[in-house]
């Protein structure tokens, strides 16, 4: 195995302890008897690479903040994207029935507890942001807002609405870069920011840095994504391979080729180096999840 994937996938799984032990804490604090519950839990604590979390921990190494500190906004994200996944899976939206190599949660459980979970899930990330004993009160605050904006109409809910909108039409690359920088890009972007926004005395240009880094990973997460709807398989992605074909779904591969979609993927890592050239070796592990970010295989 490379070096820079042996780190980041060391790296990851320090991450998913630590993430994984506060996420339970926390989902057992709102209980764990009724229905409900149980939706938010099997949905929370059932696999996941934890990506969100993951970054989020490695743009506060980057800018010196300790990772008991970006714990809470790593959860949030976490909480974020796992209620996007079971809405994302609903009849309504892609209707998958398989996710993390389970059966999704509206096939586990029913529609309207998936519609709910998801709902309380979302809550849930909020709750958790704002009752944080760290880092400050108006830090907290600009934590919120970003997860607010990246998670809704201006980010991730966005995306959503222009994806299904763009079902079986032929996007331009514009069109398609703004779709995927809001349904996916915008929500890896705020983890790196969360990160980052933890740190009381942030330069400016050091934030300008990893927000470069983070736009570009954030599109190539859903470029390697797409390719991997065609290249995967179903028993390794945990999801149904071809779904977004068997949907007529508006992908990179779709439209730039498999070929192209691999060169803009180089192009993007690139990208995402040059936003760190200002950092040392305190963002080696945003460097290595960028490596991960664009040669994952699940
Ligand atoms: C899948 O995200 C959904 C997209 C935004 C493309 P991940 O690949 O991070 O899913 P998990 O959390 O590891 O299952
Ligand atoms: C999902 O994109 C994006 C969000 C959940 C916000 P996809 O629909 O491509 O994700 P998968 O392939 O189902 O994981
Ligand atoms: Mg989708
Ligand atoms: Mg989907
Ligand atoms: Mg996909």
């Amino acid at each position: 195995m490379s070096e820079p994937r042996h780190a980041a996938l060391a790296f990851l799984d320090t991450c998913r302890a630590r993430v994984d032990a506060e996420l339970d804490r926390q989902l057992t604090a709102q209980g764990a008897s009724d229905r409900l519950q149980s939706a938010m839990r099997y949905s929370v604590l059932g696999g996941g690479k934890r990506i969100r979390p993951a970054l989020c921990l490695a743009a506060a190494e980057a800018v010196g903040v300790t990772a008991e500190i970006a714990l809470r906004p790593a959860c949030a994200l976490e909480l974020i994207h796992a209620y996007s996944l079971i809405h994302d899976d609903l009849p309504a939206m892609d209707n998958d029935d398989l996710r993390r190599g389970r059966p999704t949660v509206h096939i586990a459980y029913d529609e309207a507890t998936a519609i709910l979970a998801g709902d309380a899930l979302q809550t849930l990330a909020f709750e958790l942001l704002a009752g944080a004993d760290r880092p400050a009160p108006t830090q907290r605050i600009a934590l919120i807002q970003e997860l607010a904006a990246a998670s809704g109409p201006q980010g991730m809910v966005g995306g959503q609405a222009i994806d299904l909108a763009s079902v079986g039409k032929p996007l331009s690359l514009a069109e398609l870069e703004k779709m995927h920088r809001h349904k996916t890009g915008a929500l890896i972007c705020a983890s790196v920011r969360l990160g980052a926004l933890c740190a009381p005395d942030l330069a400016d240009h050091d934030l300008s840095g990893l927000t470069a880094y983070a736009r570009a990973i954030g599109l190539a997460f859903q470029v390697q994504d797409d390719l991997l709807d065609i290249e995967g398989q179903t028993d390794v992605i945990g999801k149904p391979q071809g779904s977004d074909q068997a949907r007529a779904k508006p992908t990179y591969p779709a439209l730039l080729g498999v070929e192209g979609a691999r060169q803009h993927l180089r192009d993007l890592l690139a990208a995402a180096r040059e936003g760190l050239a200002g950092f040392g070796p305190e963002a080696d592990p945003l460097r290595a999840m960028a490596d991960y970010v664009v040669t994952r295989t699940h």
